[in-house]
């Protein structure tokens, strides 16, 4: 069932996924917050993640900070290059992106049925690599401004994503700093600290899971671009001459990844570079089938030894491997596995999305919204539904739920009809129902109901927290 990303915004609210940063005020485009379940969700892909990739004998993790010295920004290149071509219009005085804005005249030309005329401007939209490029195609294409409807644009300027602030109390050029737009930059200056401290040597990688910021222009399609964000990246030192091998490696392990915590085939596919940046041998970018399209959720590159000779040069330390049984000595080249932990949680949560036709409690069909998350994911992993608020059986509910506590996130609700509470815990995507009915004072068993498939068996109540382990792996 396919959704769209008002439904998910909606959801998200209502049930405590994601709120807009500081709503009260009127909100902060592009930042968003995470409520109790949603928190809980991110923090089941970021723990995923975590074991996938550093439960293994030659992968460490780091956690860097997120202000790093500022010449790190001029040696990655993300000073003079991380920017994005933007052009303003004069009559309305909204500033876009350039080629977000060829981007949306291309799609609205598909739709139109001019596909030729949509492959050309594409192409030449692929070649752009100066302002006046992207420039020039505005112009040619009479593309207008989506809110004044006129062609009065600006020249394009290049504007930098990087976040500026200061450190100490003075304001001046020498206290600037940046907030990382990226985690990978706090795995490459480690790189020597990990190697040595940890005695790995190469192939090994470092790992982290951390925030990022980018002064996005468009923030729109609420958590896939936003200014704030968690990434989960890796980097894999390897000897030159093992990145192709390495590569494909890691684009199957992310790939599977994927599809082993419940991404379906179909709403993923992979989608090879076109333009490589200068140092990169290869990259490819698994794309999620979002409500607005096919979006990038992870990048896998091989970067060559490009990184490391960059600190190496900027920060004049030697960051080599040296083998002390023959003395070779060499810069790893790095595969890089670069996931935004925030879209990935959109994608999850599209993915688990879907709608269906039940019968309800009165005999009548009704509409059932289900999150078919993977057990590992669901933010709630069981809930404990005494029948009634009596006759005993919260006392029976609750010695249950106090003891699954231990183990799992658990809800207990006693209010509404069962039918609405099943209907309460499908919309958050929980896996199990446990149901402590009268019968439960005599033969001391429960009610078991499946979220997906809705069949219930009967547990004896000793058995409901190993049933559940069972089940949650
Ligand atoms: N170190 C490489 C790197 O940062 P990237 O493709 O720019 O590569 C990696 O970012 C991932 O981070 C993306 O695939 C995406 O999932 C996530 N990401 C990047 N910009 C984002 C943004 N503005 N909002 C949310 N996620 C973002």
């Amino acid at each position: 069932m396919a959704v769209t990303v008002d439904a998910l915004l909606s959801l998200s609210k209502r049930r405590g996924f994601v709120f807009q940063s500081s709503e009260i005020y009127g909100g902060l485009n592009g930042c968003w917050d995470y409520g109790p379940l949603g928190v809980e969700l991110l923090r089941n892909i970021k723990d995923a993640w975590w074991k996938a990739m550093t439960y293994r004998e030659n992968i460490e993790g780091i956690d860097a900070s997120i202000l790093m010295h500022p010449r790190t920004w001029e040696a990655s290149g993300h000073l003079a290059q991380f920017s994005d071509p933007m052009i303003d219009n004069k009559s309305s005085k909204a500033r876009y992106r350039a080629d977000t804005l060829i981007e949306e005249h291309i799609a609205k030309l598909q739709k139109k049925g001019k596909t030729d005329q949509a492959d050309a401007i594409q192409k030449k939209l692929d070649l752009c690599q100066e302002p006046k490029d992207y420039h020039t195609i505005i112009i040619d294409e009479e593309i207008t401004d989506p809110v004044s409807g006129t062609k009065e644009w600006t020249d394009v300027r290049y504007f930098n994503l990087m976040f500026k602030t200061f450190v100490g109390p003075v304001e001046t050029d020498s206290n600037t700093v940046y907030l990382r737009p990226e985690t990978a930059q706090g795995i490459f200056v480690n790189f020597k600290n990990v190697m040595e401290s940890s005695r790995q040597k190469p192939p090994f990688g470092i790992a982290q899971i951390g925030k990022s910021f980018r002064n996005e222009i468009n923030t729109k399609n609420f958590l896939f671009r936003t200014r704030e964000f968690e990434q989960m990246e890796m980097q894999y030192f390897i000897e030159p001459g093992t990145e192709a091998e390495q590569f494909e490696y890691w684009r199957e392990q992310r790939w599977n990844w994927f599809l082993q915590y419940g991404m379906k085939p179909e709403v993923l596919r992979l989608k090879p570079h076109e333009k490589l940046a200068h140092y990169a041998a290869a990259a490819v970018d698994i794309e999620y089938l979002f409500p607005f399209g096919w979006g990038e959720i992870e990048g896998i590159h091989s970067r060559t030894d490009y990184d490391l000779k960059q600190h190496q040069e900027f920060s004049g330390k030697k960051l080599e491997y040296v083998n002390t049984a023959n003395g070779e000595r060499f810069v790893p080249y790095v595969i890089e596995t670069a996931a935004g932990a925030s879209r990935s949680f959109m994608a999850f949560l599209c993915n688990a999305y879907d709608e269906e036709e039940v019968e309800g409690e009165n005999g009548k069909t009704e509409k059932r919204v289900v999150l078919r998350f993977h057990p590992k994911l669901a933010p709630v992993k069981a809930a404990i539904f005494p029948l009634t608020n009596k006759d005993g059986l919260p006392e029976k509910a609750q010695p249950l739920y106090q003891d699954l506590l231990n183990s799992f996130r658990v809800q207990y609700d006693v209010s509404g009809s069962i039918g609405k509470r099943y209907r309460r815990q499908d919309e958050i995507g929980t896996p199990f129902c446990i149901t402590i009915d009268n019968d439960s004072l005599n033969d001391n068993a429960a009610t078991i109901r499946a979220r997906d498939t809705m069949l219930q068996e009967r547990i004896p109540m000793e058995n409901i927290k190993s049933y559940l382990l069972d089940k949650l792996g």
